[in-house]
């Protein structure tokens, strides 16, 4: 049996530029898909895979992501005063346990590597999960449950991938796919943002990995990579050469909410998906005669 794994890192330091200015005082990871911020999204997904401990690399202007992730009590007794029972269970059911969460600081934008290796402290010895709360995926059972049970028969290192347009490989770190099934092939090469016409394969690397703690050291030397930040992706195709890593092409659909494109399709898909709002949402769409902008 393979080293549980107990702990998530969740890389949040990010500008978020391309969403200013709606991101100029509020962190990008806050913005809402229908009525939850992204990165409850990732959150309650590690929690579905049996994650305990939650690490967010944070920066500043971030703040708020550890008051979301606090107990509130103005607010609850206003919702207990009010009767508002559903609100208040729903608001406590989100929130990990006491002692729980751990947030340390990426104190400069070297790339998502470096943010990391920003937490190696927190994880210690440890597998964990790394997942960038940017991608929101719509898959059940959550892709990183998905990927866990792989992890359970292989152990070693795993990384979520999902069939992208040859088009779109620049956008993306893409993998080499070796022998296997979908729920667990072997991995045997990976490069970030390649060339159109130069990546390996359409298999994009969806944001979704379990680690082996070896990375660290790795990541602690790691120079510079595609453009000039530290890769997460330069690491593992290092750590590669010392132990295995696995691909999951999991069932489910990501949203890349880190683009405006992503996040509108994210809140319309997410929206019809909901049954306490599909048909106000219809109905309301409907009504507006947008025949000359489809
Ligand atoms: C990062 C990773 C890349 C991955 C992508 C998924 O890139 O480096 O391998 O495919 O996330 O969103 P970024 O989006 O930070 O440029």
């Amino acid at each position: 049996m393979p080293k549980r794994v107990r702990t998530a890192v969740f890389p949040v330091a990010g500008l978020g530029t391309r969403f200013l200015p709606a991101t100029k005082a509020m962190p990008k990871e806050m913005l809402t898909v229908v009525d939850r911020p992204l990165i409850q999204y990732a959150v309650d997904e590690a929690r579905e895979a049996g994650i305990e401990h939650f690490v967010f690399v944070t920066g500043r202007n971030k703040g708020v992501i550890e008051d979301h992730f606090d107990r509130q009590f103005e607010l609850e007794t206003t919702l207990e005063t009010r009767g508002k029972e559903a609100a208040l269970a729903e608001l406590r059911k989100e929130l990990p346990s006491a002692g729980r969460t751990s947030f340390t600081r990426q104190q400069e934008p070297l790339g998502l590597g470096h943010a990391v290796w920003c937490a190696r402290d927190i994880v210690g010895d440890n597998p964990f999960a790394l997942l960038l709360p940017d991608m929101v995926f719509r898959a059940q059972p959550g892709v990183l449950k998905q990927m866990m049970e792989a992890y359970e028969e292989t152990g070693g290192n795993i990384v979520g991938v999902e069939e992208c347009d040859p088009s779109e490989v620049s956008s993306y770190g893409i993998i080499e796919r070796g022998e296997g099934s979908d729920k667990g092939f072997r991995i045997t090469g990976m490069v970030e943002k390649p060339k159109v016409g130069e990546a390996p394969s359409n298999l994009f690397i969806s944001g979704r990995y379990i680690l082996q703690p070896e990375i660290f050291t790795l990541l602690s030397e790691q120079e510079k990579g595609a453009g000039g930040e530290i890769q997460i992706t330069d690491s593992m195709q290092a750590l590669m050469k010392q132990q295995p890593f696995t691909g999951v092409k999991y069932d489910g659909k990501v949203f890349d909410c880190g683009s405006k494109l992503g996040f509108l399709t994210a809140n319309v898909v997410f929206a019809l998906d909901r049954d306490d709002i599909r048909p106000g949402f219809l109905a309301e769409l409907r009504k507006l005669d947008l025949s000359d902008r489809l």
